[in-house]
């Protein structure tokens, strides 16, 4: 009897632990305040006090805090349109956020791990998050790199007209851009080797497949097909004139 009973207990608490879980359930009330007293010392300066993008720091920065309370991200695994994992906001409180427009959000790596997950209880108790999106799958990449496919389909797909010809953020569009905001905004250069969310192949194919939802980045899923997209990742990641560069800069 006794057995049965904590071997139940058992099952229960495995089926609790793991944050892959589709649906979420509700965060337990003494991480959710870990978190709130978190957020009100690290994040708050920039996210304001009650997520809206409009703390104090948000005048510094060339790109808003993030207003959380609008469920919108542009760091996903999932398709346009679906809120991120758990796994994607706890990257993004771990890593921060660079890229080619430079530092937007320090890392917080430093951070022990449950303070980063309790601020992911943070995060999605303004968005009102009830459920994560489904991650995309991304098809294994060809063996060989098609730079002169690539190349094509980053003409008939009109990167260029925000991206520019040579992918230096600098095609006609990047002058007139708004994100959700209404801030100006600038088509990432793809020539830094900078990314918002790192330069795998497969981080870029993510990148540009599920878009970058609140600003004007669509998402090209499903507009070529896996063998034209891995040709395009290729060909972005050939723009790196910056391979080089960036590795000197590391030391
Ligand atoms: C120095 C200011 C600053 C601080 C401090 C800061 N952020 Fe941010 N954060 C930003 C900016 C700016 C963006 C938007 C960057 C962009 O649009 O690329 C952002 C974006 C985000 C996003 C959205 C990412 C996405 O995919 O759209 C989340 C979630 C987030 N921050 C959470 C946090 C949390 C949690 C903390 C505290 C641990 C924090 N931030 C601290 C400036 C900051
Ligand atoms: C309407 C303008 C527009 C078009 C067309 C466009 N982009 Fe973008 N792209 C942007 C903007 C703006 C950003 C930066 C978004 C941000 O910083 O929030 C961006 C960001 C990106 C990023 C992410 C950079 C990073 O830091 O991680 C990649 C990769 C990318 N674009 C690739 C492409 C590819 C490939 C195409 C064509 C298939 C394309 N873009 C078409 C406007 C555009």
């Amino acid at each position: 009897m006794r057995f049965a009973s904590i071997l139940l207990v058992g099952t229960a608490f495995l089926a609790f632990a793991g944050p892959a879980a589709a649906e979420y359930t509700s965060p337990k009330p003494d991480l959710l305040a870990r978190g709130q007293e978190l957020y009100a010392r690290e994040c708050a300066v920039c996210h304001g006090v009650k997520g809206e993008g409009d703390g104090p720091g948000a005048i510094y920065l060339s790109q808003r805090p993030r207003n959380l309370t609008l469920g919108v991200f542009k760091i996903r695994s999932t398709p346009t349109g679906e809120f991120p994992t758990a796994k994607d906001l706890f990257e993004t409180i771990t890593l921060g956020i660079a890229g080619s427009t430079g530092a937007q959000m320090p890392s917080f790596a430093a951070l022990s791990e449950t303070d980063r997950w309790a601020l992911v209880e943070v995060v999605r108790t303004f968005a009102w998050m009830d459920e994560e999106g489904t991650p995309i799958k991304v098809p294994p990449r060809p063996k060989t790199a098609n730079l002169e496919l690539g190349r094509k389909v980053y003409e008939r797909l009109q990167c260029a007209n925000c991206h520019g010809v040579e992918g230096h953020g600098d095609g006609p569009s990047s002058l007139t851009m708004k994100d959700d905001d209404r801030r100006r905004i600038f088509a990432a250069s793809l020539s830094t080797g900078r990314f918002k969310r790192g330069d795998t192949p497969e981080q870029i194919w993510t990148r540009f497949y599920t878009g970058l939802d609140g600003s004007p980045m669509p998402a090209y899923a499903g507009k070529a097909t896996d063998d034209e997209l891995w040709a395009l990742t290729e060909f972005i990641l050939s723009l790196r004139a910056g391979a080089t560069a960036s590795k000197m800069e590391k030391k």
